[in-house]
Formats: C-alpha cells, sequence, structure tokens
C-alpha cells in the first residue's frame, strides 16, 4: 500500500505533504478472458432471448440496449465471472484494512448490452460498498467510462494548472477506456457515467457488452441474511 505522504513535492521550499481523503480505483486485466467473454456473450445473449424485456436502470433506452435482472451473482453459467470478481473484492478488503470478521457480500450483478448511441447517465450506487464493471465486448469507441472529482467544493474556484506538471492528485475528471477482459472497482459513492457507444462495427460486433455489481460487507459467522437482497458470499459460491 503507497503511503499517503511525500517528502519530497515538486516545490522550491522543502516541505512534507499528506494526501487524505484518497479516491482509490481498482483494475485488473482478467487471465483467460478471451475464452471466459466467448462464453459469456454466448450466455448473457441467450439470457436476453428469454427476458427480452430486462430492466431499466440508469441505462438510457435506445432500440436494443438491455438490461438483464439483479441476480447474476446466483446464476450457475456465471460463476467463473462472479468467483474472479469476489477474488478481486477480498483483495480490496484486504488492501483497505478492512475487519476480517467481516467478508465481502453481493447483492446484485447483471448485465448490460449497449448498441450504437446508448449511454449511461451520472449516478452511483445505493447501498454498495464498492461497485464495479466487467468488459466483456468493447468495440472501438464504443463509450469512455467517466468519473468525477466527489467532492463539489474543489469546483468553487478551479486554480490555472501547467499541463506540462499537473499531478494526478489534482485531476477533477477521469476516463478510463473500456478493455475486454478488464475488472474495474470503485466506491459505489463515486458518481460516473458512461458515453455513448459510437462503435461503427456492424450488428452484434458493435455492441459494448459489460457487467455490473454490488458488494457491501457481511460478519462472516453471520446466521441471517437480508431476506429482500439477494446476498450472496463466496462461499456460497464453490462448486459442488
Ligand atoms: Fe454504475
Amino acid at each position: 500500500m503507497s503511503n499517503a505522504r511525500s517528502d519530497s513535492p515538486k516545490g522550491e521550499k522543502r516541505m512534507s505533504k499528506d494526501a487524505f481523503f484518497s479516491t482509490p480505483i481498482y483494475f485488473t486485466d482478467l487471465a483467460g478472458a478471451q475464452a471466459l467473454n466467448a462464453q459469456l456473450k454466448k450466455d448473457i445473449r441467450e439470457w436476453r432471448r428469454q427476458d427480452p424485456q430486462g430492466t431499466v436502470r440508469s441505462n438510457v433506452a435506445q432500440a436494443g440496449a438491455w438490461h438483464s435482472a439483479t441476480d447474476m451473482h446466483t446464476r450457475a453459467e456465471f460463476r467463473a465471472l462472479t468467483l474472479e470478481i469476489f477474488e478481486m473484492v477480498q483483495g480490496i478488503y484486504n488492501d483497505l484494512g478492512y475487519d476480517p470478521d467481516y467478508e465481502p457480500v453481493c447483492d446484485s450483478m447483471w448485465a448490460n448490452i449497449n448498441p450504437r448511441h446508448a449511454y449511461n447517465r451520472h449516478h452511483t450506487h445505493p447501498h454498495a460498498l464498492w461497485s464495479g464493471v466487467y468488459y466483456v465486448q468493447t468495440p472501438d469507441d464504443c463509450g469512455l467510462l467517466y468519473f468525477t472529482d466527489p467532492r463539489p467544493q474543489t469546483q468553487v474556484l478551479t486554480p490555472y494548472f501547467d499541463p506540462r506538471r499537473r499531478h494526478p492528485d489534482t485531476w477533477n475528471e477521469v476516463f478510463y477506456q473500456p478493455q475486454e477482459g478488464r475488472l474495474i472497482v470503485f466506491p459505489g459513492w463515486l458518481v460516473h457515467a458512461v458515453h455513448p457507444n459510437l462503435s461503427t462495427a456492424e450488428g452484434d460486433a458493435g455492441e459494448r457488452i459489460s457487467v455490473s455489481f454490488n458488494f457491501y460487507q457481511i460478519r462472516r459467522d453471520s446466521p441471517v441474511r437480508n431476506p429482500h437482497r439477494k446476498e450472496v458470499v463466496v462461499g456460497d459460491l464453490e462448486p459442488q
């Protein structure tokens, strides 16, 4: 884990700098993603065939846009991806020093198929400590993932920067290029959006396909689960 303090910030006077209240965004590229994604594309499209209505959330309805039901983490055909996501989230809990008596619990996971012009408005994920996205299919120009500075006070007076020396600590917006096989996990309270899919690829190849999810904590020895949520811990996913 990196230290928030640096002892030689770029300045003429010798001083130290603390950088508290950070907004961590974690990402990893899954090994074996090509085979995993080939199977996911088949299974997600089959799911859409069986449930063409899906669900409407922050996705802006376009002809052909589809948001699945939110029980993806309970479905056996998606277990391989779900296990990868649990492993990533447990790693984050370890990195941040969360109480080991509590483990990651997922209450919602869903697939998105976004055709040309589909996008997601600015939103957060209520009741989630950590949320994220996994990219299954990302044609060129399929839309950037966009995060904004969660501290609105910083916009009251914005300084002029030398663009050659500007430090990422001072950015007030960040864009991630979607990449097949990449898993990105961010705080559920962090405002984000997805730009329109402007792919010019024909047919199915022009669709952006992604998987989203929400996590929080539950006591490892908890005998009860919230009856209003589809809570799943990693032990529920072990192959029988
Ligand atoms: Fe989101």
